[in-house]
C-alpha cells in the first residue's frame, strides 16, 4: 500500500499522462489497466515532449516498473515501435513489463473495425479505427490471441485459424489483404514474441509484491468515464471499462489494494468521436477553446469537439469511480473569457430538467446544457505556482467545481509542462507523503 488509480473522469484526454507522470516519480510501479493505442498520452518535459499509446506514464523514471496489465490490448507491432522509439530517443525502457495474458490485437481487428465503421456510415461511432472494440470482443467471446500465445509457434497458429474462421464472411472483401495471409500473419507474431520475451511477466504478481511491501502503485487508466461501456454513452464508447473498479481486474489486483480514487477532468469539456455532449459548443467560443487548448487529437489528430464544463456528467464520474480527489487540468485555457459557464442541470425534451446524468439514452442525446454564469479572469496562469497566485475569480471557479462534486481538488494544471501545476495545500495527497 497505497495503491492510486488515475482515471479520466470526463470523455477522454483530459490530462492523464500528465497527472500519471507526475505521480509516478514516488511510485514503485506504474500499472496501464485497460484500452490500447487507442489512448494517446502527452507528457511534456522541458523542451521534450512524449507521447504514448502503450506504454505507461511513468517510464521516464527508470526505477519506476511500468506495467502493460492483463486488461490492456496490445497491437504488438505499435509496442515495439514504442519501445523502439523511447530507446531511440535515450530512456531507458528495462522495467517494463507486459502481462502474459493481455490480449493481442491482430491484423484482422484493424480491418473489421473499419468495416464496422463503414457499415454503419453516418451512425458511426468515430473509433480510432486501431482495432480495439473487435479484440475485446474476441476476448468475449474467447477467441482472442494472448502475449503468452506468442512464445509458441504451433499454439499460436491453432489459435488464429480458430478466430479467423468466423470472420471469414465478414472479412471477404479482404480475402487477398496480404496481412491476412495465415503462414505471414503467424511468423510476423513470433517476430514480436521474440521481441517481447524479455517483457513478458505475471505482472499481477508484480503489482501485488510492490503493494505488499508498502511500495506505492499507481493505476493508470485511459480514456475517461463517459466513455465506459458500461456507464458512458453507450454505444458511443470504447470497448472496455476505464472506470476505477476495472482497476483491479486490469491489474489483478483486489479492491482493497486501492486507497485512492483520483479523477483527471479539463476545467472544460472535449470529446473525439460521435456521441451525445450536452454542453458541446459550436461556435466561436468552442473554436476559441479548441484554438487555445490545442485541442487535437494525440492519437488520429482529428479536432475535438469542446464545450464548458459540465458539472452533471462530472458528479457522476465522482459516483462511479468513488473519486476521492480531482485534478482539473488545463485551467489556463479559459483565461481571457469575461464570464465562463459551467453547466450545472440538463434541459432535455418538453423542458424537462435533469440534475442526474440521465440514464436513458434517448433523453441523453435531447440534453442540452442549463449553466450558471462565473466572473471570468484575465490574467495569464502559466506561472501561478500557488493557490495564492491565481487570480480570484480563477479560485471561485475551483471552489465552484469542488463544492458540486462534493470531491476535493487536489491538483490544478496551469500549462502543459510538469512545473505548471498547482497542489492545492488544504488536501495534501498521500503521495506527497510516500
Ligand atoms: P490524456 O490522454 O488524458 O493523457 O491527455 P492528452 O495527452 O491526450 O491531452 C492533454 C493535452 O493537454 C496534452 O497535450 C497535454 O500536454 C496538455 N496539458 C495537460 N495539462 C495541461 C494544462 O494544465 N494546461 C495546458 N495548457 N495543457 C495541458
Ligand atoms: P485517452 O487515453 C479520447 C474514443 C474514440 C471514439 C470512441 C471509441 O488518450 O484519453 P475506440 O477506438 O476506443 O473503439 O473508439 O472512443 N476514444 C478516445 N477519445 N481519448 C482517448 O484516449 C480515446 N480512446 C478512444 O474517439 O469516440
Ligand atoms: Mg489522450
Amino acid at each position: 500500500m497505497p495503491g492510486i488509480v488515475i482515471v479520466g473522469a470526463q470523455w477522454g484526454d483530459e490530462g492523464k499522462g500528465k497527472v500519471v507522470d507526475l505521480m509516478a516519480e514516488r511510485a514503485d510501479a506504474v500499472v496501464r489497466f485497460q484500452g490500447g493505442n487507442n489512448a494517446g498520452h502527452t507528457i511534456v518535459r522541458g523542451d521534450e515532449t512524449f507521447k504514448f499509446h502503450l506504454i505507461p506514464s511513468g517510464i521516464l523514471y527508470p526505477a519506476t516498473r511500468c506495467v502493460i496489465g492483463n486488461g490492456v490490448v496490445i497491437d504488438p507491432k505499435v509496442l515495439t515501435d514504442e519501445i523502439d522509439h523511447l530507446r531511440d530517443r535515450g530512456v531507458d525502457v528495462s522495467g517494463l513489463r507486459v502481462s502474459a495474458n493481455a490480449h493481442l490485437i491482430m491484423p484482422y481487428h484493424l480491418l473489421l473495425d473499419t468495416a464496422g465503421e463503414t457499415r454503419l456510415g453516418k451512425a458511426e461511432i468515430g473509433t480510432t479505427r486501431r482495432g480495439i472494440g473487435p479484440a475485446y470482443a474476441d476476448k468475449a467471446a474467447r477467441l482472442g490471441i494472448r502475449v503468452q500465445d506468442l512464445l509458441d509457434e504451433k499454439i499460436l497458429k491453432k489459435k488464429i485459424t480458430a478466430a479467423l474462421y468466423p470472420k471469414a464472411l465478414s472479412l471477404r472483401p479482404y480475402e487477398r489483404d496480404p496481412s491476412l495471409d495465415l503462414q505471414s500473419m503467424t511468423e510476423e507474431y513470433l517476430t514480436y514474441g521474440h521481441r517481447l520475451e524479455q517483457y513478458i511477466a505475471d505482472t499481477s504478481r508484480l503489482a501485488w509484491d510492490s503493494l505488499d511491501a508498502g511500495r506505492l502503485v499507481i493505476f493508470e487508466g485511459a480514456q475517461g468515464a463517459l466513455l465506459d461501456i458500461d456507464h458512458g454513452t453507450y454505444p458511443f464508447v470504447t470497448s472496455s471499462n476505464p472506470v476505477a473498479g476495472a482497476a483491479c481486474v486490469g491489474a489483478g489486483v483486489g479492491p482493497r489494494d486501492i486507497d485512492e480514487a483520483w479523477g483527471v477532468a479539463k476545467a472544460y469539456v472535449t470529446r473525439v468521436g460521435a456521441g451525445p455532449f450536452p454542453t458541446e459548443l459550436d461556435d466561436d467560443t468552442g473554436e476559441m477553446i479548441r484554438t487555445r487548448g490545442g485541442e487535437f487529437g494525440t492519437t488520429t489528430g482529428r479536432a475535438r469537439r469542446t464545450g464548458w464544463l459540465d458539472l452533471v456528467a462530472l458528479r457522476y464520474a465522482a459516483r462511479i469511480n468513488g473519486l476521492t480527489h480531482v485534478a482539473i487540468t488545463k485551467l489556463d485555457v479559459l483565461s481571457g473569457f469575461e464570464r465562463v459557464k459551467v453547466c450545472t442541470r440538463y434541459r432535455g425534451a418538453e423542458g424537462a430538467q435533469f440534475e442526474d446524468f440521465p440514464y436513458h439514452q434517448t433523453v441523453l442525446h435531447q440534453s442540452v446544457g442549463e449553466y450558471v454564469e462565473l466572473e471570468g479572469w484575465e490574467e495569464d496562469l502559466g506561472t501561478c505556482r500557488s493557490e495564492a497566485d491565481l487570480p480570484r475569480a480563477a479560485r471561485a471557479y475551483l471552489d465552484f467545481v469542488a463544492d458540486w462534486i462534493d470531491v476535493p481538488i487536489a491538483l490544478v494544471g496551469v500549462g502543459p509542462g510538469r512545473d505548471q501545476i498547482i497542489w492545492l495545500g488544504r488536501d495534501a495527497p498521500t503521495v506527497a507523503a510516500a
